[in-house]
């Protein structure tokens, strides 16, 4: 079936696009409307209308089809062709009208919208720029200040958003063709005439050199390493200062040169990561999902009210257990100050919050879970406590019901067994705050019925979390990769680093903070407590967390105390590096017999990104992640790895795994093969001179 059908409307010439799922503008999409314009040229039609079928007007170019040989027509002259069309083509968006589509609707001559459409330019999150004439044209309608708001941020906007900084003539209701014909017909009604944005000027008011510079300085702080944004500010001058077309002409420039880096290159890896990681290989799609009307959470702390928050903001009702009526109400307290804070920060209504929290109801009694479709643990870290709550569990619940442990380290198998129902038990971890963090790891045991498991996956969805898959192991992927990126953050720092050193260089690198100051956010006793439980041999080599011991037994907990690997201003919560620290790993260095150098940045760089690559490979081959890319979307959302880098496991393949594999085997003779021992599918995929993308794709 075409892509694109022409009719005519009485007078008017509907120009049909039906490109499921998101009408991209892929090569066919592209040459069909261009035939559809050229027909409508010589036809009885008056006006043409553009419109899309399915859940929303075209969302863009068509991603799968970047860093390929390019086909004509090319998305600029194909729009080149629209505006320069002899009858006024008017564009009638539904759902999202996103970078190529929103640049195709402004190549047209007038726009309406449905009420409940979004439109937006979101290139900068691919590592690009509206490359078809977005950043020419919209400061054209909305001015440079809105301009460059809309385009640097890439989060769309609302209908009358949109139209009252004149990017959209009219917002409508109801069936959006209809709409679009009757406006079409008032177009025709007065003269038909052809807007063209391109000829319109741009109001210079307010853009002086001062507020390009400032907007520049903003920039480079909020995306940090990032050289798209910078980009865009380049072609919203250029549309100021030069006319249209030489403007075009740096927009084409700068959207290649955006397209060949390795930022878009790994922007463009997450976005498909993202969709994949929902997607779990040996699952039958036929899998019937069970219904989850009601959920049940356990524990009402920290970690137990921001999964309760998850799910009464997409109006699912929450019972929340907690052992006593005053850590009910401690619990109730903490869900109340997030949500007074969201309502302060003008992002959600007073009256919204309150109806949220009127979905959860508190208890003590485990017998409230007896009709509840889906329970969640969320208790202290210790796998027995663990195992009596699911044994509890197995005795209230009704049968069917979904039992889930938000284990971050825990063996799911083991717990599972205390239940008569292992095939109900899964592990959903979430991270903190968990109202906030995107990433859901969805742990799946030896025994999880698929139905679960297609369940637990959907209802990420619902609750607009980000899934990824794991398999049984101490850790799952992301702590596992965490232990081993931990241990050498603690190894540079008894070895001749300090805290600030390592932090400024995994910040310099893109993650959202260092490992330290993240150890003082989380809590040094976090660490501490985990270790308390296990036997030396688990705990590891004493050199890779005797510092952090040292410092808990201090009392430096992390920001909670004022103090941890560093000093916290009471007031400003500003971090403040503190010489105590230094005597602290010197101290312990001294007392291990290891003799401190300086380290470069290069060296803490490697050490540190390799320990989890090395791990990450591991986990690969014993098949615990499904695929490299899921263990991206793992570190990119739980863990603050820079997204603009692909993930540790992209990011491995964009340096080349045979540098990785050498400078592991040269850190294990350096600093000891305890800790480096390469691991097998690495060395497997170098020996095979392959990447780790063309291993993924077999
Ligand atoms: N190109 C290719 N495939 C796309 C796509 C695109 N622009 N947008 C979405 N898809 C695919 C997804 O990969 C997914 O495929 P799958 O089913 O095989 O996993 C499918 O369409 C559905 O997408 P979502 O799961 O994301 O569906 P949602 O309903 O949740 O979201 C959406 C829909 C809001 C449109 C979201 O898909 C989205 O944000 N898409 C990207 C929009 C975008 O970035 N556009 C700009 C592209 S760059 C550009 O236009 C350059 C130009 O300036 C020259």
């Amino acid at each position: 079936m075409s892509v694109v059908s022409y009719q005519l409307d009485g007078d008017i010439g509907v120009i049909r696009l039906n490109n499921p799922p998101v009408n991209a503008l892929s090569h066919a999409l592209r040459t069909g409307i261009q035939e559809a314009v050229a027909q409508a040229q010589n036809d009885a039609s008056l006006a043409l209308v553009l419109i899309c079928e399915g859940r929303t007007f075209i969302a863009g170019a068509d991603i799968s089809e970047f860093g390929k040989p390019p086909m004509l027509p090319s998305l600029p002259e194909l729009l080149n062709i629209i505006e320069a069309s002899q009858k006024p083509i008017i564009a009638a968006i539904h759902g999202t009208a996103l970078g190529g589509g929103l640049e195709t609707a402004l190549a047209c001559h007038y726009r309406c919208a449905l009420s409940t459409a979004q439109v937006g330019l979101p290139e900068v999150k691919l590592g690009l720029l509206p490359g078809a004439g977005g950043t020419q044209r919209v400061p054209r309608l909305a001015g440079v200040k809105a301009a460059l708001d809309l385009i640097t941020a890439g989060t769309p906007i609302t209908a009358d958003k949109a139209l009252s900084i004149g990017l959209i003539d009219k917002v409508v209701e109801g069936d959006s063709l209809t709409a679009a014909l009757d406006f079409a017909r008032d177009v025709i009604a007065q003269g038909a005439e052809l807007k063209k944005v391109s000829d319109l000027n741009v109001d210079k008011a307010g853009a002086s050199t001062e507020f390009f510079a400032e907007y520049r300085a903003t920039l480079s702080k909020r995306f940090r390493g990032q050289e798209a944004p910078q980009r865009i500010v380049e072609c919203i001058e250029a549309a100021l200062n030069t006319p249209f077309d030489e403007g075009m002409k740096v927009e084409r420039r700068l959207f290649v040169e955006c397209m060949q880096s390795s930022q878009s290159a790994a922007l463009r890896h997450m976005f498909f990561a993202e969709r994949m990681s929902s997607k779990v290989k040996d699952l039958p799609k036929e899998t019937k999902l069970k219904d989850i009307k009601r959920v049940g959470i356990i524990g009402g702390g920290l970690m137990g009210g921001g999964i309760a928050m998850n799910f009464v903001n997409v109006g699912i009702p929450v019972t929340l257990l907690e052992i006593n009526d005053e850590a009910l109400k401690r619990g109730k307290a903490l869900i109340a100050k997030n949500y007074a804070m969201t309502v302060s920060k003008g992002k959600l209504t007073a009256e919204a919050a309150a109806q949220r929290q009127d979905l959860i109801t508190g208890t003590t009694d485990y017998n409230d879970f007896a009709d509840i479709d889906l329970v969640i643990e969320a208790v202290f870290e210790n796998l027995d406590i663990k195992k009596q709550v699911f044994s509890k569990l197995d005795k209230v619940c009704k049968q069917g019901a979904i039992l889930a442990s938000n284990t971050s380290y825990q063996d799911v198998n083991l717990i599972a067994e205390s239940t008569s129902r292992p095939q109900d038990v899964i592990g959903l971890h979430f991270f903190s705050p968990a109202n906030v963090m995107k990433l859901l790891e969805i742990v799946r045991g030896d025994k999880t019925s698929d139905e679960v498991l297609a369940t637990s996956m959907a209802i990420a969805k619902t609750i607009k979390k980000v899934p990824a898959l794991s398999r049984v192991c101490y850790g799952f992927i992301g702590n596992r990769m965490l232990r081993q990126y931990a241990r050498e953050s603690q190894l540079c720092l008894l070895e001749g680093s300090t805290p600030q050193n390592i932090d400024t260089v995994m910040q310099r690198f893109g993650m959202a903070m260092g490992p330290l100051a993240v150890g003082d956010l989380a809590g040094i006793d976090i660490g501490y407590k985990a270790r308390e439980g296990l036997s030396d041999e688990q705990k590891g080599d004493i050199r890779t967390y005797c510092i952090a011991d040292a410092l808990y037994e201090m009392g430096r907990l992390g920001q909670k105390t004022g103090a941890g690997y560093y000093k916290y201003d009471p007031d400003t919560r500003q971090r403040i590096v503190d010489p105590i620290v230094l005597e602290v790993i010197e101290a312990q260095a001294k007392k291990r017999g290891v003799e401190r150098k300086v380290i470069n940045d290069e060296t803490i760089l490697d050490r540190l990104t390799f320990a989890l690559i090395n791990e990450g490979f591991k986990i690969l081959e014993e098949g615990i992640a499904q695929r490299p890319s899921d263990i991206d979307v793992v570190y990119a959302f739980g863990y603050g790895f820079p997204a603009f880098r692909g993930g540790p496991m992209f990011y491995a393949d964009t340096i080349g795994l045979e540098r990785i594999y050498q400078t592991i085997c040269e850190f294990g003779n350096t600093y000891g093969e305890e800790f480096w021992q390469p691991a097998a599918l690495l060395k497997q995929l170098v020996a095979e001179g392959k990447t780790l993308a063309q291993w993924a794709s077999r």
